[in-house]
């Protein structure tokens, strides 16, 4: 065939241009070095080395056996949207609808369904740096501006209800996303200040956007959910984290009741429903609080040892850790490369962390995000590990 027959190839479109996930390659690197015998820890990845409870894996099991695994309505099934309308109840005081539930495939099909069911192509959403990587992605994907506020140490990486008057100011925002606890700082945003964030959006017209996938794991003061000041907020959640189950694709959103047959819509047409042997077992997880709790502990453990030893080793620098499994530490007397600097980690110690550069394209180049959502021997061993290695 001469190039002249040759249809053109159609490489991939614009939208498809997003980054890649850090932390993903950095674990392909990992695994790399594992496959040619040698040894890694694992602090890359911000997932639950548990197993899910006992009760989920009893519930998918018994649906396995007997029940067809059909498809569910769009929104969910109605006993899994009632029963997380009742985790609001029993665990924050707060009547929710079972109606305004909405199930999806983890929270990052939820932040599909919310930025498309609330903003159109040219809409400026702020998010905070650093933060998730996704958030900008998806939204560079759909055509959504993210517009990036930047958060420092000195001021404790919280986004306020004042950064985002005056950000509206100088270029009016459609929308705001937060999450608290922070990925990557651990960060939380105090209650007074969510309050605030939420009735400033509510009086400016900005559609707000909670992401509350961390809440559970929280190691000083509880955490609150924006549902307690406004109904207008869009909150999203899952059972990836404190539920630990992460590759099940489950979590679910609260939603304003405007917006509830808008997202039914896509829903249809973009998934059909949520996996449904997910959501079976999912419903289970609300009533394993102990065992849950008991995982929670092993995260305060490592965290304490982390405190504790980081700064020893010469990583001083770090964020306060009030929640998640996360802890953002400031290189910046080490390196301003951060993605080759964890790199040199990985090789030369063996220990795998996440480059800042994933989660802030301004600072992150002297930053790195260490889990410790796996093991205490995982932590122990990498405290170990990187002593010698810095001292080296
Ligand atoms: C802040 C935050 N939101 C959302 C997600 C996505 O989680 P999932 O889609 O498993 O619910 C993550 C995962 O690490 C996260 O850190």
């Amino acid at each position: 065939m001469s190039d002249f027959e040759r249809p053109a190839f159609r490489a991939s479109s614009v939208r498809a241009r997003v980054k890649p996930f850090l932390a993903m390659d950095v674990l392909n690197a990992a695994v790399a070095r594992e496959n040619a015998g040698a040894p890694v820890i694992h602090l890359e990845i911000g997932e639950p080395a548990a197993p899910p409870p006992r009760l989920v894996r009893e519930a998918a099991i018994k649906a396995l056996g007997g029940t067809r695994i059909s498809y569910t309505q769009a929104l969910g099934r109605p006993s899994l949207r009632e029963r997380i309308a009742r985790y609001y109840r029993d665990r924050h005081a707060l009547t929710v609808a079972a109606e305004r539930v909405v199930v999806t495939t983890g929270s990052s099909g939820g932040f599909v369904l919310a930025f498309l069911a609330l903003f159109d192509v040219g809409a400026r959403v702020l998010i905070a740096n650093p933060g998730y990587p996704a958030y900008r992605n998806i939204m560079q994907a759909l055509g959504v501006e993210a517009v990036g506020a930047a958060t420092s140490a000195a001021t404790g990486h919280i986004v306020t209800a004042g950064m985002i008057e005056a950000a509206h100011r100088v270029q009016s925002l459609d929308g705001v996303l937060l999450m608290s606890p922070a990925n990557p700082t651990g960060v939380m945003t105090p209650a007074p200040e969510l309050a605030a964030i939420c009735r400033t959006c509510d009086r400016l017209g900005i559609a707000f956007i909670s992401d509350e996938i961390y809440h559970g794991l929280t190691y000083g003061a509880p955490e609150a959910s924006a549902l307690a000041t406004t109904e207008r907020a869009v909150v999203i959640n899952s059972f990836s984290k404190y539920y630990c189950m992460t590759g099940w694709r489950v979590g679910w959103m609260v939603v304003p009741e405007s917006l509830v047959r808008p997202i039914e819509r896509l829903q249809q047409n973009l998934s059909i429903s949520v996996p449904t042997l997910s959501q079976i077992a999912a419903e289970a997880a609300f009533d394993c609080v102990d065992e849950l709790e008991a995982v929670k502990a092993g995260y305060a453990a490592n965290r304490a040892v982390l405190m504790d030893e980081l700064p020893r080793i010469g990583f001083g620098r770090i964020q306060p850790m009030d929640g998640a499994f996360y802890a953002y530490v400031d290189v910046g007397e080490f390196t301003n490369d951060s993605v080759a600097f964890c790199g040199k980690m990985l090789a030369e110690a063996g220990v795998a962390t996440t480059p800042g550069l994933d989660f802030d394209p301004d600072n992150g180049r002297r930053a790195l995000r260490i889990s410790y959502a796996g093991s205490a021997d995982d932590i122990r061993g990498a405290v170990a590990a990187l002593k010698g290695w810095l001292r080296a």
